[in-house]
């Protein structure tokens, strides 16, 4: 059986911030970028956003993934991995990577570095989560659902060793199990 979670934010909770990033992401761009997920933690919040993008959008959304590892059990070793690579192409396109949460900045990081050598005419970066107080490297976040402090999540895609991650809400194991 799985541990208790408490629950930091409830699906409704993060309906609403969807539903705000999707509206700001609408505002500010002219067509769609292409969005590119982190797997397998943004599946979720991924998904939820190309459904709230703007419906006049949805015929030429294109969105694809990048494969990142860290080797570590929960949390990251700072040794990133990028398995795999885009198939859709990005070059003058504008980029919205999306992931579920920025931590360290260093997934983020190799991605950004990876991505930008493809010569995408800009690339922003969207995650649900953002945890400030762990970075350990810059990362420009354009758009972020929840700030949160140094808590290990799980949730709507992250996970504990790939546990918890089809839980509609976010929270906290309550006793590491
Ligand atoms: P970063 O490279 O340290 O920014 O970490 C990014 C990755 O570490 C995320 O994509 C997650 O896979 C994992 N991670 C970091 N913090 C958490 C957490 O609180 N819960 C679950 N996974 C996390
Ligand atoms: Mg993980």
């Amino acid at each position: 059986m799985a541990a208790a979670v408490r629950v930091l934010f409830d699906e409704a909770a993060i309906d609403g911030r969807v539903a705000a990033l999707a509206a700001q992401i609408a505002a500010d761009h002219d067509e769609p970028p292409v969005i590119v997920g982190i797997r397998n933690g943004a599946v979720p919040f991924m998904m939820d956003l190309l459904r709230a993008l703007p419906a006049r959008w949805h015929p030429d959304l294109v969105f694809d993934f990048l494969d990142a590892t860290s080797y570590a059990g929960s949390r990251s070793t700072g040794d990133i991995r990028l398995a795999g690579d885009l198939v859709v192409g990005v070059e003058g396109r504008e980029v919205l990577v999306v992931d579920g949460i920025v931590d360290t900045g260093r997934t983020m990081e190799a991605v950004l570095n990876h991505l930008r050598g493809k010569k995408p005419s800009q690339v922003r970066v969207c995650t649900l989560l953002d945890k400030p107080s762990r970075r350990a490297v810059p990362v420009p976040v354009a758009y972020r659902g929840f700030e949160v402090e140094d808590l290990f999540v799980v949730g709507y895609g992250m996970d504990l060793d790939q546990r918890y991650r089809g839980l509609r809400h976010i929270g906290v194991v309550e006793d590491g199990a």
